[in-house]
């Protein structure tokens, strides 16, 4: 028998059954479900709509159910549909009648509402400190790396010299955006949906302040239809942990890149690699690969939610279940990447030598030259037209900037001097910008310091 059999002549098809239910994927709620159905009952007891003896009943009845799912000895049923009716099923098999008095003043619309927001603020805190221990590595890493210099790109043409730690920082920065928009995240959803019934509220005298103090709620939902349709708080994690994900999919792009033969800035350990099944010599970056794979994951999880919502009238409809395998399979999927990419950037190793041998080539040094010229009255556009010729020059005669002779110099600027080969050495490029922001060693040790500052309060 149906919880809600009672219009109904006959029972429903098995397919039916089967189509509608989501215990499968919604059994996860468990414990949110049980704390919320807690904080319902003790406040239907504290306003007197049941007794006292009745809420303490109810209550010790859920706890001994919560005991039984964390044992393993629940069986879930697929016609007790969701976890919400598996749950008073199980509560009015274990503490009869009294049982059927939880569900009073409450609708399944602003119960599932009230979980999916506490199981999303709560794996907001665990996404944040996964996210916080790949910030440690990325800032004792940066600590380690302030000298290594290597080339910049733009274009994926080399451009200009900077450090390792400051491309590191430069990821340092996007996730800390990433895990401020997952508190901005935690804030919207952290408002109490429960008491807003099917879609109107309810005729019993409830106490939602009372609850949402219970529940640790910051506040309440103050439109009923809105309470029970609004899947927003789900839609913005999801596009938070897309764009977590397209962080981590661009870093994943550049290890690829590093591990190359071309490359070899970087080698990843063994632990954290695959090989091949046919060819010997291969060492993959599988993991990196992944990441960069499961990020298109994530935003068709994004994307299969918001197609989800787009025409959905007021109030509740039941497309709306379609939140929860979206929504918990980019979690997941976060969940399952954040640890391993950290541990794998935690394990590589640095190349420094082809590092600064890629930024020795491809005259990233050229901006600097021009700059010295400038800094002795040249013009800047005449001065990147002096430079652009000699770099012409090197390239037919297969020389590098701090090859030629001061000779070859003068040839196109009398102005050049012999401290233009200290003007373009890589240190000098790299230390001598001096701006916040900037690869110098002075800047990037200013700004580590305030990221550590950061990570603390993290
Ligand atoms: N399993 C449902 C869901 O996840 C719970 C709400 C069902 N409400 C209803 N009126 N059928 O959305």
């Amino acid at each position: 028998m149906k919880l809600w059999g009672g219009r109904f002549s006959k029972s429903t098809d098995a397919m039916v059954d089967d189509f509608n239910s989501s215990i499968r994927f919604d059994q996860r709620l468990y414990r949110q479900d049980i704390a919320g159905s807690m904080a319902h009952v003790t406040m239907l007891g504290q306003q007197g709509i049941i007794s006292q003896e009745e809420a303490q009943a109810i209550r010790s009845g859920l706890e001994a159910i919560l005991g039984s799912i964390e044992n393993g000895d629940a069986a879930f049923d697929i016609d007790a549909e969701d976890i919400h009716m598996n749950i008073e099923k199980m509560l009015i098999q274990r503490i009869g009648d009294v049982g059927k008095k939880l569900h009073t003043g409450r609708s399944r619309n602003d119960q599932v509402a009230l979980d999916m927001r506490m199981y999303v603020r709560e794996e907001i805190r665990v996404l944040q400190s996964m996210v916080a221990d790949l910030h440690r590595v990325l800032l004792d890493q940066s600590a380690e790396h302030l000298d290594t210099i290597m080339p910049g790109y733009t274009h994926l043409q080399k451009a200009q010299p900077i450090t390792f730690a400051h491309h590191l920082m430069a990821y340092f920065e996007m996730l800390k955006r990433d895990t401020q928009r997952l508190s901005d995240v935690w804030k919207r959803t952290n408002v109490l949906p429960l008491g807003a019934g099917a879609l109107a509220t309810t005729t019993y005298p409830l106490d939602r302040e009372a609850v949402a103090g219970l529940l640790d709620f910051d506040g309440i939902c103050l439109n009923s239809l809105d309470a029970v349709s609004d899947r927003d708080f789900c839609l913005e994690l999801l596009g938070a942990l897309s764009i977590l994900m397209m962080h981590l999919s661009r870093f994943s792009e550049e290890i690829i890149l590093w591990c190359t033969n071309e490359f070899q800035f970087i080698e990843l350990d063994d632990a954290y690699s695959t090989g091949s099944s046919i060819m010997p010599q291969k060492k993959n970056p599988d993991i990196a690969e992944l990441v960069r794979g499961k990020t298109g994951r994530v935003y068709g999880d994004m994307v299969a939610l918001l197609a989800t919502m787009k025409s959905l009238p007021l109030a509740y409809n039941k497309d709306m279940q379609e939140d929860k395998e979206a929504t918990f399979d980019a979690i997941d999927t976060v969940k399952m990447c954040l640890p391993i990419f950290t541990d794998m950037l935690r394990t590589m190793k640095v190349n420094r030598n082809r590092m600064r041998q890629g930024a020795s080539g491809g005259f990233t040094n050229a901006t600097d030259a021009a700059d010295y010229l400038v800094k002795k009255g040249v013009p800047f556009r005449d001065a990147h037209e002096i430079v652009g010729k000699l770099v012409y020059r090197c390239i037919q005669t297969d020389q590098t900037l701090e090859g030629l002779s001061l000779e070859e110099y003068k040839a196109l600027s009398p102005v050049f001097g012999p401290d233009i080969y200290d003007a373009i050495s890589l240190e000098t490029c790299v230390n001598k910008r001096q701006v916040i922001g900037g690869p110098s060693r002075a800047m990037m040790e200013k700004v580590i310091a305030l990221n550590e500052a950061f990570l603390q309060q993290e």
